[in-house]
């Protein structure tokens, strides 16, 4: 059977202080639409609509190029109205979900558990128990336990609000009945809105199996009204991506001192200190080691590699036993095979590394290809850039380039060179040759320093 699912993101989010749409503010670095999508995406067969209205077309915006329907809610009636844009788009005997573009972290575990009560014709609903029910709609149930309404905080009897199970507003159902009952719905309640609710009641009514199920963890079904609840949030999903590191196989140092924002792909034995985080795509092969203050973005690390401290990477790939920083800063396009290193106050950009090279201090390459086993003294420039186009600088195997030079792309190094310290090379240098453009050292025997002038008298 197929599943319509069905999230409403219309609303303002006016807690939130923002001037971006409350389901655009993201946690673990994607926007909590993006989660409630791509969490749902995982079960069969489903077609997602996403109710619109607040933000509509920034909300659109940051989905182009997803597959999936918009359905525009002009003005915010309520949340049956809300579903009842989406109908048209809606298969005629499918099962709708219906989700909350705000309520971010639901398992796909529990939607699946949701969709199978509906297959088999009942209405599933999503329910908590609450210390303080404050505010929710209240789970209301007959003599036989069985649920016959919900009831709304706001037209709720002092007797109702006693009911500690509240709905969360995830819930499930075959089409048809939604199709039948949305129309019913009426707005002659304490709000004035048309309760998507009060189709609970139709159903019981109509004899329907109603199946009220909790999920795993209250954070679950937890929506973000301001940006308290959302940092909360922040911080059970972050929990939530330390333990999979862990039970993958890294050792962390402190789970929560480390920030995941995307998928990271671990191999085994991984340690990763206190401060980092990893964004994008990011993969850690085995025995991996990352040291305090690092930041990881698109990128993938080698097995045996060490990052040392303080290390910023970003759209770089890393081969295996490769050292590191400390204070490292690897832009995108920075490839370094085996053994390479690159140490302390460096910066690469674009620079293709060969296999046990070292550019170990205070340097900047980028467009550039070294060969294997290449020495970069200290200070070491490319030149790259000369105010319009960038220029390749290409570096031979063994070549030794002494400190303080300045290579002036586009520029050719031969293999086994060597460059004298403090050169400025924009010249092509031959394999096995020495190039100098020092000057001379003069000398000036006894040389009289100016002396300063004794004060007073
Ligand atoms: C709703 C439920 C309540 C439940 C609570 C859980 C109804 C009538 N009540 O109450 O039983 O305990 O959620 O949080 O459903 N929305 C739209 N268009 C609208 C109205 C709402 O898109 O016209 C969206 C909002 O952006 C929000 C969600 O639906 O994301 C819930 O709406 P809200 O008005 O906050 O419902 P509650 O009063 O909290
Ligand atoms: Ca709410």
């Amino acid at each position: 059977m197929s599943v319509d699912v069905v999230i409403l993101a219309a609303g303002q989010g006016s807690r939130m202080k923002s001037n971006l749409p409350k389901v655009l503010h993201k946690v673990g670095g994607r926007s909590m639409l993006q989660h409630v999508i791509d969490t749902a995406s995982r079960l069969d067969q489903v077609n997602t609509h996403v109710v619109i209205g607040h933000g509509a077309e920034q909300v659109r915006e940051s989905l182009a190029g997803q597959a999936m329907n918009f359905a525009l809610q002009a003005e915010q009636k309520g949340t049956g109205h809300a579903v009842a844009q989406a109908m048209p788009e809606v298969a005629d005997n499918s099962v709708v979900l219906v989700l909350y573009g705000d309520v971010p972290l639901t398992r796909a575990e529990t939607m699946q558990q949701m969709v199978d009560i509906a297959a088999q014709g009942d209405l599933a609903l999503l329910t908590v128990n609450l210390k303080d029910p404050t505010g929710y709609g209240r789970i209301v149930r007959d003599e036989r336990d069985q649920v016959v309404a919900i009831v709304e905080h706001k037209d709720a009897t002092p007797e109702q609000h006693k009911i500690a199970e509240v709905n969360t507003g995830i819930l499930a159902v075959n089409s048809q009945y939604l199709q039948q009952w949305l129309p019913q719905l009426s707005s002659e309640n304490a709000q004035g809105e048309y309760y998507l609710t009060d189709i609970i009641a139709m159903a019981a009514t109509q004899g329907l199996r109603i199946s009220a199920i909790q999920p795993e963890a209250e954070e679950e079904v937890q929506g973000v009204n301001n940006r308290v609840q959302l940092a909360e949030l922040e911080r059970w999903y972050q929990r939530q991506q330390a333990e999979l590191l862990m039970l993958n196989g890294a050792t962390l140092a402190d789970p929560a001192r480390i920030d995941v924002r995307g998928n990271v792909k671990i191999g085994h034995d991984i340690q990763i200190d206190i401060n980092v985080v990893l964004e994008g795509h990011v993969e850690l092969a085995d025995n991996v080691v990352i040291e305090p203050n690092c930041y990881l973005k698109n990128c993938s690390i080698g097995a045996g590699t060490r990052i040392r401290a303080n290390t910023v990477i970003e759209e770089a790939s890393i081969a295996e036993s490769c050292d590191i920083g400390p204070f490292a800063r690897l832009r995108p396009g920075t490839q370094l095979a085996d053994k390479a290193k690159v140490g302390n106050f460096v910066e690469t950009k674009k620079a293709i590394v060969g296999e046990g090279s070292k550019i170990n201090h205070l340097s900047y390459v980028g467009d550039a290809v070294l060969g294997k086993a290449v020495n970069v003294g200290a200070g070491t420039i490319t030149c790259n850039y000369d105010g319009v186009n960038k220029s390749l600088t290409e570096i031979g195997d063994n070549a030794f380039i002494g400190s303080n030079t300045a290579l002036v792309a586009p520029v050719q190094v031969g293999k086994m060179a060597t460059i004298g310290a403090g050169s400025t090379i924009s010249k092509n240098v031959a394999d096995d040759a020495l190039a100098v453009t020092r000057a001379k050292q003069a000398e000036i025997k006894n040389w009289p320093r100016p002396q300063k002038k004794e004060k007073g008298n």
